[in-house]
């Protein structure tokens, strides 16, 4: 079992990139692999995702690109992989049929890039584009998490740690967020994605938010109030969806009752965060609570102060799912919002777009390709999410429809 180690928390500054976080990284992305056939790593589980291998692939060529070849100048190591691996030529619906490496040749791949990547960053201030690089790798560590959790039953059976009794905050209620101008978006001190920039100020009407994620026993309530059968409580496009695909339950929920994580299956636990929920959905039970999705604006204003510490929130990969609503006291907001930081990422109602003076900055195709195309963000991390990535101001972002990403909720309503 992993134990607690969020040492890559400050990242960026000035000088090199610390070679050991790039080595942390990788026997990170290793270790997720190892207990996998390659059968396994080398085929398709979902139309939605990469074959695991493409992943290991196109981390290396990500590097290879920006330290090797930007930043230091040399040729790309294997240019015929390039296309390969950018997955703006090779969309994810393509990637099973790419002449990508396989296990072998992928794991040898990153090995040979990072070599050069070592070289290079001796001679080069990589501050920035090593820190992008890094969080590039962590990423698709949580990607390829996706992939392994809805790889079929006994594909992956991942090393838990035994659940400790814990003390819950579990009553909901909401906090009030009284109307004031707030600086959104990242300050500038650390690495950050050009879509968290610039900071600007936002005035904020008054607003509720409930103090906890919406639970598996809330989201059971809006199952058996008939949720998925009421027209009223779907917006347009959702009820369009939930009828084309059939949904009556979260993803990972099962006829009998119960709940898949990997190889296992549970029955539904109520303290357990509501997750693999689509933002159709999400936004389904919200009207149903008489609440709404909170902006991305009010999700970051209450999420001010969240600690991201060992004890205070539950990130990392180290449990292979979630903690109970409510585990983490000490995580609390200025506010005193719970568990904004891992568990799950949260629906917000905001469609992903630029901050007003947006910049494209260095990786054009990073943000500015998914700005006003139907996206949500969704903002907080998850479990699966390494500490780099887990900050307040992070925008993560995808279609409404889908639930494979480690989602969940909680709802606002104006005060
Ligand atoms: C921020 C998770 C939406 O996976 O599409 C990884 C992250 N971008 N490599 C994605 C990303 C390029 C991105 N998300
Ligand atoms: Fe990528």
């Amino acid at each position: 079992m992993r134990s607690p180690n969020f040492k890559t928390v400050p990242l960026g500054g000035a000088g090199s990139l610390p070679a050991e976080q790039m080595a942390e990284a990788r026997a990170r992305t290793l270790e997720l692999i190892e207990p996998i056939a390659v059968h396994d790593l080398e085929r398709v589980h979902s139309r939605l995702m990469s074959p695991l291998v493409w992943d290991l692939g196109h981390i290396a060529a990500f590097e290879d690109l920006w330290i090797c070849h930007r930043l230091g100048g040399l040729e790309p190591l294997r240019p015929d992989l390039m296309d390969v691996y950018d997955a703006f030529e090779s969309p994810r619906a393509s990637r099973g049929e790419l002449p990508f490496l396989r296990h072998r040749e992928a794991v040898a791949y990153l090995g040979a890039v990072r070599e050069r990547a070592l070289g290079v960053l001796a001679r080069e201030d990589a501050s920035f584009v090593g820190s992008m690089v890094l969080e590039h790798e962590h990423q698709h560590n949580e990607t390829m998490l996706q992939t392994m959790q809805l790889a079929d039953t006994g594909t992956v059976a991942p090393p838990r740690p035994a659940r400790t009794q814990m003390a819950l905050e579990r009553r909901q209620r909401m906090v009030r967020v009284a109307a004031g101008t707030f600086e959104m978006g990242d300050d500038g001190a650390g690495f950050a994605y050009d879509n968290e920039r610039p900071r600007h100020t936002v005035d904020v009407p008054a607003f509720e938010i409930d103090r906890l994620p919406v639970s598996n026993g809330d989201y059971l309530e809006f199952v058996e109030d008939g949720g998925y059968e009421r027209r009223e409580l779907w917006s347009r496009g959702g009820w369009v969806w939930r009828s084309e695909a059939r949904v009556t339950r979260p993803l990972y929920w099962t006829a009998g009752g119960g709940e898949r994580r990997f190889e296992r299956i549970e029955a539904i636990d109520r303290n357990m965060p509501a997750m693999h929920v689509s933002w159709f959905e999400a936004d389904a039970f919200a009207r149903w609570a008489d609440k709404r999705l909170p902006t991305e604006a009010e999700w970051e204003k209450a999420a001010a102060g969240t600690p991201v510490e060992p004890g205070a929130c539950n990130i990392d990969q180290l449990t292979y799912g979630p903690l109970p609503v409510g585990a983490f006291p000490r995580g609390a907001s200025a506010y005193g919002v719970l568990g904004m930081i891992g568990d799950a990422w949260e629906w917000t109602a905001s469609e992903f777009a630029g901050y007003p003076g947006f910049r494209a900055h260095p990786y054009r195709e990073y943000s500015e390709a998914f700005f006003d195309a139907g996206y949500k963000v969704l903002r907080g991390g998850s479990w699966a999410t390494r500490p780099s990535v887990a900050r307040a101001t992070f925008r993560n972002w995808d279609f409404p429809q889908r639930r494979q990403i480690f989602c969940g909720f909680r709802c606002a309503r104006d005060a």
